[in-house]
């Protein structure tokens, strides 16, 4: 089941992705919607502290898949699905369900059919009606995660071959849903990047929701 109300947004470390988080609350603030921002994993005090040992601790593979789902299970039950019972709200998370099947799926070898369950069981089927791929190649994604500065985590330190294998995770992604899932080449400039998540956003609107303008105090 797709939310229209829900939109969530992706791409390897050092896509860039969460630049554009901003852009995204404002266009749909100037449209008269209150817009919820939230991260996965994370977003609830009890999947905040998971999303410290999904990113600090090494475990097996099917430990982290369990991890990722159960934060999961927690933002959704807590935060999301009740912000979309509110037409008027947006919820925007920073990552999802497709990076469960890039990172743990294609690009560390998890089953994607095991993935396809825990969709089922913990997610209830829930997904957003709009994903922005954020996509660069991987030397440049590799440029600017070292220009942060910050110490990498668990998933920030792997190799390229590791994010290359991601990549092809998130073209699966679009593969399977079109329809949802959107690519945004995020490797041009600021303004070219943020063009294209406008363009891609106005077909959202015009397409899914209705246009509520914002009214101005007198
Ligand atoms: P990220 O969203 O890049 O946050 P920050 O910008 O603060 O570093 O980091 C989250 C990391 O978690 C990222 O490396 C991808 C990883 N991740 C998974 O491996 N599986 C998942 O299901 C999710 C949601 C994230």
């Amino acid at each position: 089941m797709k939310y229209k109300n829900f939109i969530t947004i992706e791409g390897i470390d050092g896509s860039g992705k969460s630049t554009y988080v901003p852009v995204l609350k404002q266009m749909f603030e100037d449209l008269g919607y209150n817009v919820i921002i939230t991260r996965e994993p994370g977003g609830t005090p009890y999947a905040e502290e998971l999303r410290k040992r999904i990113l600090n601790e090494k475990m097996p593979l099917s430990q982290e898949v369990e991890l990722a789902f159960l934060a999961r299970k927690d933002h959704l039950e807590k935060l999301i699905k009740p912000a979309l019972e509110d037409e008027k709200t947006i919820v925007i998370s920073d990552r999802y369900t497709d990076s469960t099947y890039a990172y743990q799926g294609v690009a560390s070898g998890y089953p994607s059919e095991k993935i396809d369950e825990f969709v089922i069981s913990h997610q209830n089927d829930i997904w957003p009606a709009l994903t922005l791929i954020f996509s660069v190649p991987v030397e440049v994604s590799q440029q600017r995660l070292n220009k942060t500065g910050k110490i990498p985590d668990k998933f920030e330190s792997k190799d390229p071959e590791f994010f290359l294998k991601c990549i092809d995770g998130y073209n699966e992604q679009i593969k399977k849903d079109p329809e949802r899932c959107k690519f945004v080449d995020s490797s041009k400039t600021s303004e070219q990047t943020t063009e294209q998540v406008k363009e891609l956003l106005k077909d959202f609107v015009e397409q899914n929701l209705l246009v509520r303008k914002k009214t101005r105090q007198p």
